[in-house]
This record gives C-alpha cells, structure tokens and sequence, in this order.
C-alpha cells in the first residue's frame, strides 16, 4: 500500500513553502473560485456534501460547524485556525506549517468567504519557530499578491489576517482558552454554551479550525465534494495525517485515506516492527485517547467507527507505538503528570484528580504502591469524567489512564507485589 497524497503531495519539494512553489501548482485557484463564483451557502453546502470532519480532536462535520454562524447577527464574524499542536505524541500540524503553508492560507480564506468573516486569526504553538517564520511569510506573501487585504482579487471582499504566538500551554488548544488567550486573557476554558459560533472572540460569532482541516478544504473546493467523499469510508470521508512514533522502522507523518487498517499503516508504511520488537499496544489518537492492546490492533480501522467500536478514537491523529520494551507502568505515569502539570486549575474534579491520580501512579510506579491505590485510581477517574467539568481535559487524563490500568493490569501488579515481597 502507498499513501494517498492530498494535502502532501508537494511536501519535500524545493521551497514548497512559497507562493511561487504554491502557485506553480495551481494554488490560490480554489480561493478565487470562492470569493469570484460562489456563493457562502454554496461553500458551506460544498463541504458539507464532503463528509470532512474536523482534525483537530474530536471530528465535528466542518460543514455543519459553519453553518451555525448566524450571518443576519450585525456583530463582526471571526474566523480562527488553531496551530497550537500540543496533544502529546502529535506532529503533523507541524508538516502543513513549515512545509505547505499556503493551503492552510487559502482554506482560511475560503471558510472566512463562508461564514462572511473580515478577520482571521492563526493561534500558533510559540515552541514552532521555524512554522511561525513560514506562517507569517506565507501570510506576508499573500497580502503582496493581493490574496489578502482589501478587495482580494477585485472580489470585492475584503479579509485580514494576523498570527497569534501561544506562549506553551496545552490548555490554549482548546478553543474557547484559545479564545481567552487571544483576547489577551489568562488561557481557562470557557463554560458552554454559549458555543464559539453565538459568543465566541469579543463576544462575536467565532469558528475555530485545526490547520489540517482548514489545508482540506482548499482541495474539497478546488476538486468538489464528490471527489472527496470517493476516498475513505462512508462516515469518515477523505485522507488524514498521522503522526507515528514509537518503535517501528519508519516512524514519521503520513497521508492515507480514512478507513485503512491500523496494522497495514504499522507494517506497510512504516516498515513494521524495529529491531524485531514485539508489538504490546497503540495509543491510536494522541496521548488522550484509550490505548488499543496488539489483539485489538489487529481488527481496528483508521476511521471514525471503527476507533468507536474499540471504545477509542482518532483524537489528534497521533499513533504512539509500544513494544516490549516500553514500561507500561512508566509512560502511564508520565502522561498523568503532563495532565496535572497541564490543568487550568477551575475545576476541582480536574485541579485535583489529575493531581491525585499522578501521585498514585508515581508511588506504584516507584514500587511503593498497594491494590488499595490501584483502586483508588479507578474509583477517583470515575469522578473526573462525564461533564463534571468545564472542559474535557479531566476527560483526557481519564482515557490516558484507566483503559491502560485496566487492559495491562497485571504489569501495574507486578510492581506492587515487587513492593509487597520487598517489605516482607
Ligand atoms: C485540552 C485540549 C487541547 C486541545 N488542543 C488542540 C490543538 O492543539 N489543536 C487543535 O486543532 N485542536 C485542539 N483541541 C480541540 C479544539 O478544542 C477544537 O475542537 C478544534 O480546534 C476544532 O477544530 P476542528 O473542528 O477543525 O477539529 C483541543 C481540545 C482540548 C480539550
């Protein structure tokens, strides 16, 4: 199997980063489709006829989250790509941003086109310097070609757009702390609703975007939504990126359509297993999402559904690879410590849960721990999720932790009773 190269079919080229490069291939030719040829509702049906759900995190219809801006609402719209790429394990933002830039320019103006937004803003990962560089050069390039600014290409339609630096918080991924952080506020999640599309950036009806949907809509509008819903399955339509590390021969980003089976992205893509490792599980979705046991690698599908159906998800598309030789018991607990680093601190099933649940797992992990703390971790997860608070950060600790406790149990056992026979 190969992979099916949409959005990085240009990557790895000589300054594939600049308008020249970008133009050469046809680019900016969806964006004047959009702003000289259609209509808003005609793009907002377009995408909507795609199937494209968003790459961000949890695959909301992009189609659908346009349409819920109210254009009659005399308010300024507001149109926001988020950059700031901070779920662990996920890299492939980062590839769109130093390297193709510009479709995520052009995506950004077609949905501002869609939702009648004059203002866009890039909430960008302060950490990613070199895509800060090329971002803002990007975004300089298209003002001098008349792409932005007033009157884009004699449309008549006017659109500005500014980068924002984040300064480290994963919290400022969320988009209503990204909201708060662009307004100059301290990064909290807002409670909701009301939803960004009613009160969103200053109040006024706001769409957020992950950079990767926003690169996929510059071809959904460029090549329509017929072609686009052909790739992939029926639910989960088009290609997608994935960011694979861990121990496997080839680690890196690819681009495969939606629907492929998780172990041929393992074994034909990236080359299987290194050294002859044995596989023990795949954290399929960045660090937030239930790890999948190698048994359960074997049925599951890189869609949707499929990651539904094995109580897991796509999340952030970051496929985290372990073998043998990776202590379970270890990584468990580093992902609970980012977590409690991480927390805003607003709510207390959070503030303190993730606290709670890192502490215990230091203690089992340093073989100080009793089944009684075992427990106590699982009861405590019960308590953190659901909506008890204002985002799903709690959520996330909980998907990172109690499906590992619970599928690799006995490995979490083993260090207590090392402990147990120890102290006896
Ligand atoms: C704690 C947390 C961190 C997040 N971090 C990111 C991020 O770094 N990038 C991103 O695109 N979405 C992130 N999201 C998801 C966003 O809140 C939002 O759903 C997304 O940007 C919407 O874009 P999409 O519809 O194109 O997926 C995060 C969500 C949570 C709860």
């Amino acid at each position: 199997m190969t992979e099916t190269k949409i959005l990085t079919k240009y990557r790895g080229e000589k300054d594939s980063h600049t308008i020249a490069h970008y133009k050469s291939k046809g680019g900016y030719e969806a964006a004047k489709k959009a702003l000289t040829s259609m209509t808003s509702d005609q793009l907002i049906d377009e995408i909507k006829k795609s199937g494209l759900r968003g790459r961000g995190g949890a695959g909301f219809p992009t189609g659908m989250k346009w349409s819920f801006i109210d254009k009659k609402n005399p308010k300024p719209k507001y149109l926001v790509c988020n950059a700031d790429e901070g779920e662990p394990g996920t890299f492939k933002d980062r590839i769109l941003l130093e390297e193709l830039p510009h479709q995520m320019v052009e995506g950004m103006i077609i949905a501002a086109k869609a939702i009648d937004a004059h203002h866009a803003y890039i909430y960008i990962r302060g950490e990613y310097t070199l895509s800060i560089e090329r971002v803002q050069a990007a975004v300089d390039e298209a003002y001098a070609a008349g792409l932005l600014g007033k009157n884009i290409l004699g449309s008549g339609y006017d659109l500005e757009m500014a980068l924002y630096q984040g300064a480290g918080a994963y919290i400022c991924g969320e988009e209503t702390a990204l909201i708060n952080s662009l307004e100059g506020r301290r990064g909290h999640p807002r409670l909701k609703p009301p939803f960004p599309a009613v009160a969103g950036l200053y109040g006024c009806p706001t769409v957020v975007n992950n950079v990767e949907t926003f690169s996929a809509v510059t071809h959904i509008i460029q090549n329509g939504s017929e072609w686009y819903a052909k790739m992939g399955t029926a639910k989960s339509t088009g290609t997608r990126l994935f960011s694979v590390s861990g121990p496997v021969k080839k680690p890196g980003v690819y681009e495969i359509t939606l629907g492929t089976p998780l172990m041929v992205l393992i074994n034909e893509l990236c080359g299987g297993m290194k050294d002859g490792k044995t596989l023990r599980g795949i954290i399929p979705g960045g660090s937030s999402v239930p790890i999948l046991t190698a048994k359960e690698c074997e049925t599951a599908n890189m869609d949707f559904e499929s990651m539904a159906d094995h109580k897991t998800m796509l999340g952030s598309g970051a496929v985290i690879v372990l073998s043998e030789d990776n202590d379970i018991v270890e990584s468990t607990f580093r992902l609970a410590e980012f977590y409690a680093h991480e927390s805003c601190g607003q709510c207390t099933p959070c503030r303190e849960g993730t606290h709670w649940v890192a502490g215990l797992l230091h203690k089992i992990k340093d073989g100080h721990g009793s089944q009684k703390d075992l427990d106590l971790i699982l009861s405590l997860t019960v308590n953190m999720e659901g909506g008890t608070t204002i985002c799903p950060l709690a959520d996330a600790c909980v998907g990172a932790v109690r499906p590992t406790i619970q599928k690799f149990r006995s490995e979490f056992e083993s260090r207590l009773q090392k402990e147990n026979k120890h102290v006896a």
